[in-house]
């Protein structure tokens, strides 16, 4: 892997597509550094004279935490605001004054918001950096970068990748970055897969075959095809506006044993997980979702560091 210093050209993490096969390969390098200080000493004092501001007006366990961890790994201070309701958000404070504020206290921003787009409008009022840890049914590069990580880690490449995405393309914001991110590297094949309803927007699919995937819907897939990486998510309960469409569809898309038992295709799920995936396909060398999830911390070190200037 390349040595080469690592140099974003951004101070703010808004989408995957800003994530070029360079600076991804540079992540990944501080990424095994940062692994490896936690097993060595569990902690380092590289932002010991840093704030991070932790922003979460949106549920989130593993986001939330492994951010949370990796701050305190790094000796960072962090504050947080967990949810509208004890912020003035409640009172009818906008999102660009919310941020003028708490960039004035702290030295870079982690938020997750419902509004699809308040990301960017943050990043750009933002005089610190920012990283958008979740932009409703939009975005999510930071997960982007985990899911990479942990394919590159199994497969030792990211391209020439065929990869089956399911179950909600259209609203999972996990799905979007992922197959953004992917977009960059040659040779790369997407199935998407779910109920018709749920299948990515011809915004998204356009985009992708400009980058020059080559793309297809099917609404079922033989998972004994010649598949590399299956990667899905559950469906986006709260994002639906016709919530009939949720429940006629929750049990219908799911992995078992059987679909996978053998064969070396990856499974990956950003989690949670709730009917997309049977328990009973756990115990499988292929199953790398538990794995995945635990990649989260050193990648939020990795990108923390980079984005306050304190590795490259
Ligand atoms: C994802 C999210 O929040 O979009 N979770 C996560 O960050 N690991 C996926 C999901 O909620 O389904």
């Amino acid at each position: 892997m390349s040595k080469l210093p690592l140099v974003l050209p951004f101070d703010s993490l808004v989408s995957s597509a800003q994530l070029t096969p360079q600076i991804i390969t540079g992540l990944f390098r501080i990424t095994d550094d940062m692994t490896a200080i936690v097993k060595q000493s569990g902690t380092t004092r590289l932002l010991e004279d840093k704030i991070v501001a932790l922003l979460f007006f949106e549920p989130s366990s593993r986001t939330m935490l492994s951010f949370q961890t990796a701050a305190q790994r790094l000796k960072a201070g962090t504050v947080f605001a967990q949810s509208a309701n004890t912020t003035s958000f409640e009172k009818g404070e906008s999102i660009e004054d919310l941020i003028k504020i708490v960039a004035g206290y702290a030295d870079i921003i982690v938020m997750r918001h419902s509004q699809p787009g308040s990301a960017a409008i943050a990043a750009e009022v933002s005089n610190v950096p920012f990283i958008n840890a979740g932009d409703g049914g939009n975005e999510h590069p930071t997960q982007s970068i985990i899911d990479s990580y942990t394919i590159f880690k199994e497969k030792g490449r990211l391209d020439d990748l065929n990869i089956v995405f399911g179950f909600d393309s259209l609203q999972s914001r996990s799905i979007h970055s992922l197959s953004r991110l992917l977009a960059q590297y040659p040779d790369n094949r997407f199935v998407f897969t779910g109920p018709d309803e749920l299948l990515p927007d011809d915004k998204l699919l356009s985009e992708l075959a400009d980058a020059g995937v080559k793309c297809k819907v099917q609404s079922e897939v033989d998972y004994r095809d010649n598949y590399d990486v299956i990667y899905v998510n559950r469906l986006q309960q709260e994002r639906f506006k016709d919530k009939k469409l949720f429940e006629s569809n929750r049990r219908k898309y799911r992995i078992t044993k059987r679909d996978i038992e053998g064969s070396d295709v990856l499974l990956l799920d950003p989690l949670p997980r709730i009917d997309e995936i049977a328990v009973e396909v756990d115990d499988l060398p292929n199953a790398v979702y538990f794995k995945q999830a635990s990649y989260g911390v050193p990648v939020r070190m990795a990108l923390l560091a980079t984005l306050l200037g304190k590795a490259n």
